[in-house]
């Protein structure tokens, strides 16, 4: 076991747990934001620099401070180890460059990108982002590539977190599509333009933290604020069934796996339940899904999260020996 002080809260977590894991046992007021790590997948994380943090105190048998930020998705603790997240003045400034350089050549299409309001780049850019840009130049734009009939594809706004590769190579049975080139000419593609017409394929669209990929049946449908989520279930051979129904009216406008307060999903579901089963009396009926207030998703709505969900240290993973060094 090791003992972790987290912007002056300590908790003690098994060896090879991240400071970024540990963190998100303390709570989420001192868990670092994430934009491609994703506890689901393995060796994700490491990609996007988001959740760099400082850390003041190596360890007890060598307490010199580490020189330079560390990404928390990818760095264990060590016993004794003291690390600033939020109280840091540092973190703040990277955070704030990191923003930047994600939106270098994001386009800021919010207005009509269908993430709008459930994008976790938005989230990002409004907590630690700044007003202004500085930059002159265009941003990079590609030709439009068609993957199919469910999944859309907007090069323009990926981030290159990698979660979807991940998801097609860790999830479903055959990844036909990864990065491809390198720099800024890197770019998500099928190889060969081959749709991903997998059993399972859906879920890179949950797991993407922006508009990049989005579901071609709820394209232009509604904005998510206008919609109103629901916990469902049905008895699926494929996966658990378990999902929430986003309804406008009497209407499903679409089905998504449920996530939970760190926006990743609980369990993957499959193509059949999310892009087949449009009848609300194709399911079981839960109830109204908890929104957190802070989602603009809460607006007129009166179900909130109260409290967060209880996170213990048997709910998250420490990372398989040598992963964090990948
Ligand atoms: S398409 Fe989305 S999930 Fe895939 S790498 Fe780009 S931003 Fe990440
Ligand atoms: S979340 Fe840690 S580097 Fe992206």
């Amino acid at each position: 076991m090791a003992k972790v002080t987290i912007d002056g809260r300590t908790i003690e977590v098994a060896d090879g747990t991240t400071i970024l894991q540990a963190a998100r046992m303390i709570g989420p007021d001192v868990a670092p934001p994430t934009m491609c790590y994703y506890s689901k997948l393995k060796t994700s994380g490491g990609y996007c620099r988001t959740c760099l943090v400082e850390v003041s105190k190596g360890s007890e048998k060598d307490p010199r401070p580490m020189p330079k930020l560390v990404a928390s998705c990818r760095t264990t603790v060590m016993d004794g180890m003291e690390v600033k997240n939020n109280t840091s003045e540092k973190v703040g400034d990277a955070r704030k460059g990191v923003v930047e350089f994600l939106l270098l050549n994001h386009p800021l299409d919010c207005p009509v990108c269908d993430q709008a309001g459930e994008c976790h780049l938005q989230d990002l850019s409004y907590e630690h982002g700044s007003a202004k840009t500085r930059t002159d130049f265009e941003r990079r734009t590609f030709d439009k590539i068609d993957i199919g009939p469910y999944v859309q594809l907007h090069m323009n706004r990926c981030i290159l977190c990698y979660r979807c590769v991940k998801t097609a190579d860790q999830v479903t049975d055959g990844r036909v599509h990864g990065v491809i080139n390198r720099g800024d000419h890197a770019e998500i593609s099928t190889y060969i333009e081959k749709a991903i017409d997998n059993d399972f394929s859906g879920n890179v669209i949950d797991v993407c933290p922006v508009g990049a990929l989005t579901d071609k049946t709820f394209r232009f449908k509604s904005r998510v604020w206008f919609t109103k989520p629901v916990n469902a279930h049905r008895n699926c051979e494929k996966c658990s069934g378990k999902v929430v129904l986003w309804y406008k009216g009497e209407d499903v406008l679409r089905v998504t796996g449920r996530k939970d307060q760190w926006g990743e999903v609980e369990e993957f579901i499959c193509n059949t339940c999310r892009f087949e089963k449009k009848q609300t009396n194709d399911w079981t009926i839960e109830g109204p899904r908890q929104v957190s207030r802070h989602s603009v998703i809460s607006a007129n709505h009166y179900e909130v999260f109260k409290k967060p969900r209880e996170l213990t240290i048997n709910t998250i993973k420490p990372l398989e020996s040598g992963e964090g060094n990948k």
